[in-house]
């Protein structure tokens, strides 16, 4: 049986290692395994690269994903998805594996509809796809920004300032909040909840009170102030999929902080540091299960479902069920998180 392998949309840190996984269990299960290069956009420009088990060795611990990626929807392109049923029909190609987020995978559903049978892996730094305790990617880039953290911290510290850090987590504020909790914020702004400068500003006071004269706020580019309508942004331009460029919340933030409160602020953009180098042990081996599994789902033809981590239990939950909305963050835990503040 041949089967596709491609990794869309914005990149993360553990791809290579569920590439690996999905490469050596497939060849090991009598597989042959083709990888598309550049998401989608490879299969409807016939960009195809056989994957042996040499093709991936050694990658287990390097960032990026050696089949590219891109943003491409095969739904916007002129005849994209006739344009992949052709090449699968020409490789002899039965399944798709396909590694990535909402958009990437939304696609995959979407085809089923054509008769393409998909198998998904949850990969995305933001960990807002429904289903899944976690999405391969994250765990890396929330030890960044904890590392970051830690970092200001002490240059904080020494100059007696406010720090601010804006990380990436377009509608749900997965990294702000567990890099916040783990890197002792004193403030964590998510997109989830509105936040007002009347709040941050009393969390700052309430911090000098106690003689502590620097403060930590982690920011969600996604956050914003109450009652305003958009979220910050860079540009007005959409990619495929309709999104804009977000950021720009912690520069403005900054200003409205010295401006109230007279406070020397500085702000990190954490930016793509998130998406880059070595994943974490927990993401190689989360990406290692979720590969191997996919491998089984293909085999049993359990097509149109996600690979899932639940409860530490690697699952097959439908993509109609994983595609259902954003995962937002346990408002019980950001209560917890408030307790720090
Ligand atoms: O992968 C998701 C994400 O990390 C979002 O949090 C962020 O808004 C976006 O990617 C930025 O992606 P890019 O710079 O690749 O367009």
């Amino acid at each position: 049986m041949r089967v596709a392998l491609l990794t869309g949309g914005g990149d993360s840190s553990a791809i290579n290692a569920a590439i690996r996984a999905v490469v050596r269990k497939g060849i090991v299960e009598g597989l042959e395994i083709i990888g598309m290069r550049n998401g989608w956009q490879g299969l409807i420009e016939d960009n195809v690269e056989p994957l042996y088990m040499g093709s991936v060795s050694g990658i287990i611990q390097r960032g990026g994903t050696i089949l590219g990626t891109s943003r491409n929807n095969p739904f916007k392109v002129e005849r994209g998805v006739e344009r992949i049923i052709v090449n699968l029909r020409k490789y002899g190609i039965e399944a798709i594996v396909v590694i990535g987020g909402d958009d990437t995978n939304t696609v995959a559903m979407r085809l089923a509809e054509h008769g393409v049978n998909c198998v998904g892996i949850p990969q995305t730094i933001d960990n807002d796809l429904q289903g899944t305790d976690y999405s391969i990617g994250f765990d890396t880039a929330v030890a960044v920004a904890c590392d970051a953290l830690d970092k200001l911290h002490t240059t904080a510290s020494a100059h007696h300032r406010i720090m601010i850090l804006e990380v990436m987590g377009r509608d749900a504020g997965w990294i702000a909040l567990i890099g916040g909790i783990a890197g002792g914020a004193d403030t964590i702004l998510i997109p989830e909840v509105p936040f007002t400068l009347e709040e941050v500003r009393e969390r700052i006071d309430k911090r000098r009170l106690v003689n502590k004269n620097f403060s930590i706020i982690v920011v969600s580019e996604g956050a914003k102030p109450e009652g305003q309508e958009a979220q910050f942004t860079r540009d007005q331009k959409k990619d495929p999929f309709g999104h804009v460029r977000l950021g720009g919340v912690g520069i403005w933030l900054a200003e409205q902080i010295e401006e109230k409160t007279g406070y020397e602020t500085r702000v990190t953009h954490l930016g793509h540091l998130q998406r880059g180098g070595s994943p974490t042990v927990f993401d190689r081996v989360l990406a290692t299960r979720l590969g191997a599994f996919a491998v089984d789902m293909v085999l049993e033809g359990k097509f149109n479902h996600m690979a899932c981590m639940r409860d530490n239990r690697v699952v097959a939950v439908p993509y109609a069920e994983v595609l259902d909305g954003t995962k937002t963050v346990d408002l019980e835990l950001y209560e917890m998180a408030k307790l720090f503040f």
